[in-house]
C-alpha cells in the first residue's frame, strides 16, 4: 500500500508541484531582472528610490539597495523541495550576476541578494508567492491512508485468521480423541464450508468408529454362548468306564457344531472389518430355525417348555444373525431360571416371534432402560445382549417390544417384515 501510495504521490503531486514551483520562481526571477533593468537604467538618486517604492507596491518584493557591499557567500542555502533549485535555476537564466539565496533566516520570507558591480541588492521575498502548496499535507494523506487501511486490513485478517486458528484446534482435539462436538461455522464463506466439512467429517468417523466397536462388541458377547455350552459339554463327557460310542458321537456332534458357529461369527466379524460388508439375507424356515436354537439351549441348560410355530412359515433373513438374536433372548431367560416358550406365526405381511418366559419379568418403567449398552447389566451379565437383539431387529427392519407374559414373567416380542 505504501509502495503504490508513494508511486501515485510522485506521478500526479510530485509533477504538479514542480511545474507549479518553475512557474512561481519564472514569475519572480523575471520581476526581479525586470526591476534590475530599470535600476540600471534609472539610476539618479530619486528614481531608485522611487523605482523601489514602486517595485514593494506592485510586487512585494523589498529591496534595499546597499552600496558598496560585497557577497560572502553564492548559491543557496538549500531546502526540501523543488523549489530551492528552480529559483537558483530561473535566476541564474534571468540575470547575469551572482546571487544569494537564504531560505532558512525567516520562515516567512526568502532572502535574495544580488551581487551588482557597486554594491548589493537585497530582494526579500514573501515566502508564500513561492508556495507550491502544503508538500507535507499529501505525505500526510499517504501515509494516513495507507495506515487506516492496514488497520482496517490488519482487523479483518486477524477476525478470519481466529476462526481458522480455532478450526484447526478442533482438529488437534479431535485428532487425540477428544469429543468436542460440532465446531460453529464463523468467519470467512471458504472458512465456514471448511467448517461444515470438518463437523460433517467428525460425524462420519463417529458412526464409523461406533459401528466397528458395536459390532466388535456384540460378537465376543454373543461368542461366550457357544463357548460356555462347549466347557459344559467337555464337563459332562464321560471321563472313564464303559462309554456308550453313540452317545458320544452325539455330544462331538454338538461341540463341532458350537465350533462352527463360533467359526462363522468371527469370519462374519473379519468379513466386516475388511469392508465386505454383512452377512447376506436368506429364505429361512423359521420353525427349525427356532428348533435349532431350542436344542441348542437345552444343552446349556435352558428349560425350554416348547416350540410352536406355524408349518412352512419363511422369512427373508441373515441366518447368524438371526440364531444370535434368538439365543440372546433365550440365554437371558436361562440367566434368570426360567421356563421359555418360544413360538413364531404370521400376521399380514409380517413375522412374529415371542418368546416368553415364568420369570421375574421386567418391571415397564425399566423396559426401555435394559435396551441401552451396559446400562443394565446383572448378575455376571454385561448389559449388551439386548442390544444387540434390538439391533439386528431394527437391520432387517423390525421393531420389538417388551411385555408381561402369561407366566407372570417376560414376553419378548418381535415383529419382522417377511
Ligand atoms: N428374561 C428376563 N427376565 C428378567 N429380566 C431380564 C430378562 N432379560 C433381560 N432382563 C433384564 O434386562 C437386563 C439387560 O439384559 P441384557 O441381555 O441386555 O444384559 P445381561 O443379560 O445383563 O448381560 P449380557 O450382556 O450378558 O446379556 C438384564 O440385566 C436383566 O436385568
Ligand atoms: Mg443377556
Amino acid at each position: 500500500m505504501l509502495v503504490t501510495q508513494g508511486i501515485a504521490l510522485e506521478l500526479f503531486y510530485g509533477n504538479y508541484l514542480r511545474v507549479m514551483s518553475r512557474r512561481l520562481s519564472e514569475g519572480i526571477a523575471s520581476e526581479i531582472s525586470f526591476s534590475l533593468d530599470l535600476l540600471e537604467r534609472y539610476h539618479g538618486r530619486g528614481d531608485r528610490a522611487w523605482l523601489i517604492r514602486q517595485a514593494h507596491t506592485r510586487t512585494q518584493l523589498v529591496m534595499e539597495w546597499h552600496p558598496g557591499d560585497h557577497l560572502g557567500k553564492l548559491g543557496s542555502t538549500h531546502v526540501v523541495g523543488p523549489m530551492d533549485e528552480d529559483l537558483v535555476h530561473e535566476l541564474q537564466s534571468a540575470i547575469a550576476y551572482p546571487f544569494f539565496i537564504d531560505w532558512l533566516k525567516d520562515p516567512h520570507t526568502v532572502f535574495i541578494s544580488i551581487q551588482l558591480p557597486d554594491g548589493v541588492l537585497s530582494v526579500d521575498t514573501p515566502r508564500k508567492r513561492l508556495d507550491v502548496g502544503q508538500l507535507w499535507l499529501f505525505v500526510l494523506w499517504a501515509l494516513g491512508s495507507s495506515l487506516l487501511l492496514f488497520a482496517i486490513a490488519a482487523a479483518f485478517m486477524r477476525n478470519q485468521v481466529r476462526t481458522i486458528r480455532r478450526l484447526a484446534n478442533a482438529a488437534e482435539q479431535f485428532g487425540l480423541g477428544r469429543d468436542i462436538g460440532p465446531i460453529r461455522p464463523e468467519g470467512a464463506r471458504e472458512v465456514r464450508q471448511a467448517a461444515i466439512a470438518f463437523n460433517r467429517m467428525q460425524d462420519r468417523i463417529f458412526r464409523f468408529v461406533s459401528q466397528r466397536t458395536a459390532v466388535l462388541a456384540g460378537v465376543s458377547h454373543d461368542l461366550r454362548t457357544p463357548l460356555t455350552r462347549l466347557r459344559l459339554s467337555l464337563a459332562m463327557l464321560p471321563r472313564s468306564g464303559v462309554v456308550d460310542a453313540g452317545l458320544l458321537r452325539e455330544d462331538f456332534t454338538d461341540m463341532i457344531a458350537d465350533v462352527a458357529e463360533m467359526e462363522r461369527m468371527i469370519e462374519g466379524y473379519l468379513s466386516f472389518a475388511r469392508g465386505e460388508g454383512a452377512e447376506l439375507p436368506e429364505r429361512l424356515d423359521v420353525g427349525s430355525l427356532l428348533e435349532e436354537v431350542a436344542g441348542s439351549a437345552a444343552r446349556a441348560g435352558t428349560m425350554v417348555r416348547s416350540v410352536s410355530c406355524v408349518p412352512g412359515l419363511v422369512l427373508e433373513a441373515r441366518p447368524d444373525a438371526m440364531r444370535r438374536m434368538l439365543t440372546n433372548l433365550v440365554e437371558n431367560a436361562r440367566r434368570h431360571n426360567a421356563g421359555v416358550w418360544l413360538s413364531a406365526y404370521d400376521e399380514g405381511n409380517t413375522v412374529i416371534i415371542e418368546i416368553d418366559d415364568d420369570g421375574p419379568g421386567i418391571a415397564p418403567d425399566r423396559r426401555e432402560d435394559v435396551f441401552r449398552a451396559f446400562a443394565s447389566g446383572a448378575r455376571g451379565g454385561t448389559g449388551l445382549g439386548l442390544t444387540i437383539v434390538r439391533d439386528i431387529v431394527r437391520a432387517h427392519g423390525g421393531d420389538i417390544r417388551l411385555a408381561t407374559s402369561r407366566m407372570n414373567g417376560l414376553s419378548v416380542r418381535i415383529v419382522l417384515p417377511r
